[in-house]
């Protein structure tokens, strides 16, 4: 899978995401040879930059962040195509700049007419943007050539569900739907992907996959990091519009929907948009959902600030730096079983994981002691860092007594393949390049989601300040509690 001649434009080149994921990216991909020989990448942005100083900006970033090693024969060519536009958004010069630098790059590049429009820009400027492209001609290839456009949008894809329309609708107006790629970088995942492959690739899984033999689903995402640099983006947002709206909803969705007809985009985003309108709210969602700040304290044998004395935070923003919820599925499958899930930051640890909890063995013919120290068995679908699967379940502890325990069996990437894992924004610009969209997610999940998050997001807004945690630890009591009530734990991973 080798990209066809083509370039990219990238609105927002000094962001940080643009540093640390799509320039990297770009330069992997040219490295592991699956560019064409001529792309070109342009650069969009305020600055009053020559082609240069960009070059030299992307060199940084591929310095310090790309994954494969730097060639400089690699380097030079991918840097010839390199051109930077200065101007801002509403300044129709730049945008009739950009045209001409896209017709000078199809002449010298070959690039064909063929390009992405990549926003790694506030969310707020994608309307003005698009406009722009429209009306320069650029969101459109001439037509008498089958020559393409696409935009590539990052989340957060709205506030909420009205918002998010709103936004659909700029883009709708401008782009077809089989243009618009929505990056969601957990998709690009090799272990998220790897989901789908477990459960519809395999017989043994299948079966147990419903409410006859799962008691409950947690989907845990935990960072030990805390906001960072990035208070501008994460005041207002907050931990469930940053990850639950989009990773974690989707993480859910592959995770009990039905199997797709095929791996075509239609037909897996059709199951995944089915799963999404079958998500329901328990009644009490003061109960039934947690969410915390986090304190000053230590982690990692630092002291650490707290949320509200982090730079660029208000001292009495209620942002919520952790949340948990509780999901039910209306389906024949899932009724009954509850899907928790919880992400935050400063939390014990990096870990996401998927963990599909058992029954318990309807009956034991063991007397009480010899299973005192079985816990219910589990398939723990882990996403990040340590990569891989584990299946726990009981077996005899060697001895002269019936006593049995828990034990793991395990699969690690790292000791089964030799091949190596594509970075997610690797794999995911690629498929951009190669018009491949199974692993974007459509407009119709983007609603979906927000309509599950709203009414949640609303009564937390209500209720004003969240409960504090210490860092390094699970998050607020009050998510021990959500489960505690239902008679279960939280995984400690
Ligand atoms: C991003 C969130 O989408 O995912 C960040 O905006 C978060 O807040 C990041 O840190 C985590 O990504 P990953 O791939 O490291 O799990």
């Amino acid at each position: 899978r080798i990209a066809g001649p083509c370039g990219m434009v990238l609105f927002g080149v000094t962001g940080d995401l643009s540093r640390k994921k799509v320039m990297p990216a770009i330069y992997d991909l040219a490295n592991r040879g699956l560019l064409p020989p001529g792309f070109s990448l342009v650069g969009f942005a305020r600055r009053d930059w020559a082609d240069q100083d960009f070059a030299q900006i992307v060199h940084d970033s591929v310095k310090q962040y790309a994954r494969t090693e730097f060639r400089e024969e690699v380097w030079n060519q991918l840097a010839e195509g390199f051109r930077f536009v200065s101007g801002s958004f509403d300044d129709d010069d730049a945008f009739e700049r950009l045209r001409r630098t896209i017709e000078e790059l199809d002449e010298v590049r070959g690039t064909g007419g063929n390009h992405a429009f990549y926003l790694a820009i506030p969310p707020g400027a994608f309307g003005t943007v698009a406009q722009q492209l429209r009306e320069h001609g650029l969101a459109e290839s001439a037509p008498d050539s089958d020559a393409w456009r696409r935009v590539v949008i990052e989340k957060p894809f709205g506030h909420d569900l009205a918002s998010a329309r709103v936004l659909n609708d700029q883009l709708d107006a401008v782009f077809a739907p089989s243009s618009i790629f929505r990056i969601d970088h957990y998709l690009g995942k090799e272990t998220v992907q790897n989901i789908l492959a477990t459960r519809f690739a395999n017989t043994m899984f299948e079966p147990l996959w419903n409410n006859n033999y799962v008691d409950h689903i947690q989907i845990t995402m935990a960072e030990d990091v805390g906001i960072g640099g990035r208070a501008g983006y994460y005041d207002g947002i907050g931990a469930a519009r940053d990850v639950i709206q989009n990773h974690l909803l989707q993480l859910m969705a592959l995770v009990a929907m039905e199997e797709p007809t095929t791996f075509e985009a239609e037909d897996l985003r059709h199951e995944k948009q089915k799963l999404l309108a079958s998500i329901s709210l328990p009644p009490r969602l003061d109960v039934a959902t947690a969410r915390g700040q986090y304190a000053a304290g230590w982690a990692g044998g630092a002291k650490v600030a707290g949320f509200h004395d982090e730079d660029g935070i208000s001292p009495t923003s209620h942002t919520e730096t952790f949340a948990a919820i509780t999901l039910h599925v209306d389906n024949r499958r899932w009724a009954g079983v509850p899907f928790y899930l919880r992400t935050g930051k400063r939390l014990g640890r990096r870990v996401t994981e998927v963990a599909v909890v058992f029954k318990r063995s309807p009956h034991q013919p063991f007397n009480a002691t010899s299973v005192e120290d079985l816990t219910q068995n589990a398939l723990v679908i882990r996403v990040q860092p340590d990569e891989g699967m584990t299946l726990r379940f009981g077996a005899k502890v060697p001895g002269t007594q019936m006593e049995i325990r828990d034990v793991n069996m395990d699969f690690a990437y790292g000791g089964t393949f030799t091949e190596s894992s594509p970075e997610a924004y690797e794999r995911l610009i690629l498929d951009v390049l190669l018009g491949d969209p199974p692993l974007f997610p459509r407009h119709e999940e983007v609603e979906l989601s927000w309509k599950i998050l709203d009414p949640i997001l609303e009564r937390w807004a209500a209720k004003g300040e969240p409960e504090s945690y210490p860092p390094g630890t699970w998050g607020p009591a009050s998510a021990d509690a959500m489960l505690a009530r239902d008679g279960r734990v939280w995984r400690r991973p």
